[in-house]
């Protein structure tokens, strides 16, 4: 992969018999029985745990899950996700019913080496948003931790306190899964084996429309779907019926045309930015609809436009085949109905037989090839755990939750 980690991670500093603070990203689908549904983000912890159980520590385990507010809310305990913890480990976890307080101190005190303890959700308390000073440092306070790993990647992009204000109280260093995410995606993007293309859809277009500006300095071709594509295909004037956009795009959207016209001059321009001249559209939202394709400029009033349509899905896969990186986040359709999920399963059939380097990130991208892929994943280079974070990293943004790690050995 090449270069170093820019911060120190859990290689770096003597561990052994301590007890370590682990800030995972637990923040897991769950069904409506409070089962976890999709346990990828506890799965990939498991390796940084298992080295601290293997070098004696006594590890608790702090995270969020979901947005409570500040508040307590059972529907958001973790204690699903310990329990899945126990099993992947083959070993018990014992799960405290707070983060903060005396029976936290008391549990960590009475634990011993090699266990793991999982404290209850962070975001019960206004204070892990807020990146309150006083509430981080009552945690490494009752913890009882001599040092910190960051490896909740799917969560460093935001500024809290156990991800930014808890490293002014303990050493803080990478765990094994925040150094693995940082640098496939970071070598993906800044030595990127060429032709790079990025294909970008799904349904957050405010926090990614931003991307895609930056994806025109960095890609080859970027092949667009989603909600995404329906917000520029309405802003270049295509009737979109009831079809998800998102309005107030236009500046940002001009900005993306200007620049793609400054790479590639004013005639070639709209070949790096691949918008799909035809749709997948159904009448309902229902899982039961039924699928029509339809020219871009063909949306009746009534349609919803839920995928790319089958020429636009094999102008992408054409496009798809000479690259030899591809960045995948925000899925093609609305896969959750299966008459909409064709140009996302075809992608990732595409990737998967191909020998392009693919990276895949966002949470339900992710949710997607892996119930996708009969190999759980392996099929692709690299599937991430984070979501805002990855997107965030591969646009070039630093993040917060990593900036603040102990710097690294030049
Ligand atoms: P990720 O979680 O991978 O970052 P997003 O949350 O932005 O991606 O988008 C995924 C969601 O986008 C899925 O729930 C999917 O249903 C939705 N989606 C994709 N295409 C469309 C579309 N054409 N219209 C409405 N929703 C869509
Ligand atoms: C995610 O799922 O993207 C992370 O866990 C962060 O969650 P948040 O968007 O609620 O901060
Ligand atoms: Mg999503």
């Amino acid at each position: 992969m090449g270069g170093n980690f820019y911060k120190l991670s859990m290689n770096d500093v003597p561990l052994r018999g301590k007890t370590v603070l682990v800030r995972a990203d637990y923040n897991v689908p769950l069904t409506k029985d409070g089962e976890v549904d999709d346990d990828y983000r506890i799965r990939m912890s498991v390796p940084t745990i298992q080295r601290l159980l293997d070098q004696g520590c006594r590890i608790v385990v702090v995270s969020h899950l979901g947005r409570p507010d500040g508040k307590k809310d059972e529907r958001y305990t973790l204690e699903p996700a310990a329990k899945r913890l126990a099993e992947l480990l083959k070993q018990p976890v014992r799960f405290i019913d707070d983060c903060v307080g005396h029976k936290v101190y008391m549990a960590v005190k009475r634990a011993p080496k090699s266990s793991v303890t999982v404290l209850e959700n962070l975001r019960f308390y206004p204070g892990e948003e807020a990146n309150d000073m006083e509430f981080a440092r009552q945690l490494a306070k009752q913890t009882r931790a001599d040092y910190f790993v960051q490896d909740g990647f799917g969560v460093v992009h935001r500024a809290h306190a156990s991800t930014s204000a808890i490293t002014a109280f303990l050493p803080s260093v990478a765990g094994l899964l925040l150094e693995r995410e940082y640098m496939t995606i970071t070598s993906a993007m800044k030595r990127p084996k060429r032709p790079l293309v990025a294909v970008m859809g799904g349904a957050k277009v405010s926090d990614k429309i931003g991307v895609i500006e930056r994806m025109v300095d960095v890609a080859d071709g970027i092949v667009l779907g989603g909600a995404l594509a329906n917000t520029m295909l309405a802003h270049n004037g295509a009737r979109m019926g009831k079809s998800k956009i998102e309005p107030g795009q236009d500046e940002v959207i001009e900005r993306i045309y200007a620049k793609a016209r400054h790479k590639l001059g004013t005639t070639n321009y709209d070949t790096l930015l691949l918008l799909p001249d035809d749709l997948g559209v159904g009448t309902s939202l229902e899982p039961s609809a039924t699928r029509r394709d339809v020219g871009a400029r063909a949306v009746g009033n009534d349609d919803y436009a839920l995928d790319i349509g089958p020429q636009a899905t094999t102008h992408m896969l054409a496009v798809i085949e000479t690259a030899a990186t591809v960045i995948w986040n925000g899925t093609l359709g609305m896969c959750e109905i299966p008459a909409f999920r064709a140009a996302s399963e075809a992608l990732a059939a595409t990737l998967a037989e191909g020998r392009a380097t693919s990276i895949i990130g966002g949470g339900d991208t992710a949710d997607f090839v892996l119930h996708w892929d009969k190999q759980a994943g392996k099929s692709f280079t690299h599937v991430s755990t984070g979501g805002g974070a990855s997107l965030e990293l591969m646009s070039g943004l630093t993040l917060p939750g990593i900036e603040c790690l102990l710097p690294g050995k030049k």
